[in-house]
């Protein structure tokens, strides 16, 4: 496939090169290419361009730029680039105030998730929340001790979960699917959760798994 990754930080990095191992052609979009100049050099696998250029090159774009920027990302990217599109949401709304005792803020409330602002914004694209609750070390077939890790996602349209879930099987993951995009206020603060260890014990290294 086509991807289009809006971002060029760790997710976007870390995603690009999951993305390029599977046989994927990447295309990563930032509000300044020229500051990739050195990474896409040694990634020869991957072009960079403005992040109207990322979107209009994939079928299946990522977001992964700054929660709070999230919005005005897409609004670049142009909506015509997104109508239609499965689009991964990796995104939190973390806040730019510190952590308390190695719990995140974030600056939405539990009635009402960034996906789903994004989701009513842009109605045409086709928002799946994942990637979001697990570190950018860990989102590219990760190894665990006790097996295979959950990617917990939602989203409004089926047949986009159902692209994202080959993407997930390619890249190591289970899937579970909790339905619509309201599942995204309960998705979003697993990001705290995986945090708390890291600021904590600089624990950095786990996942969630779902048992039944
Ligand atoms: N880091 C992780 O391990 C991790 C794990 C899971 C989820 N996440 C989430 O994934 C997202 C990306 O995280 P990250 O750590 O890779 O990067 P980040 O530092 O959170 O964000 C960097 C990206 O945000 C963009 N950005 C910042 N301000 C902007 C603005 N005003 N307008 C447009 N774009 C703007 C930057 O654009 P330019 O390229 O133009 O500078 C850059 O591409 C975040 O929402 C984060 O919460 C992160």
């Amino acid at each position: 496939m086509k991807i289009g990754i809006l971002g060029s930080g760790a997710v976007s990095k870390s995603l690009a090169a999951g993305f390029v191992k599977h046989g994927h052609a990447v295309m990563l979009g930032t509000r300044q290419p020229a500051k990739l100049a050195e990474w896409a050099a040694h990634n020869l696998k991957t072009d960079v361009g403005t992040f109207a250029e990322a979107a209009a090159f994939g079928d299946l774009l990522v977001l992964a730029v700054k929660g709070s920027a999230a919005a005005e990302a897409l609004r670049a990217a142009g909506p015509a680039n997104l109508a239609g599109k499965p689009i991964i949401d990796t995104t939190n709304p973390i806040a730019d105030t510190p952590p308390v005792n190695g719990v995140l803020r974030f600056f939405t409330s539990l009635d009402e998730s960034l996906m789903e602002r994004l989701q009513r914004e842009f109605v045409d694209a086709r928002f799946v929340k994942a990637f979001n609750s697990v570190g950018s070390s860990v989102m590219v077939n990760p190894q665990f001790e006790d097996g295979k890790p959950t990617m917990i996602i939602c989203g409004n349209d089926e047949a986009a979960k159902k692209s994202v879930g080959g993407i997930l099987d390619q890249f190591g993951w289970e899937t579970a699917d909790m339905g619509k995009a309201e599942a995204a206020r309960a998705i979003e603060p697993l990001c705290m959760l995986w945090c708390i260890p890291g600021f904590l014990r600089q624990d950095w290294r786990h996942a969630f798994k779902l048992l039944r």
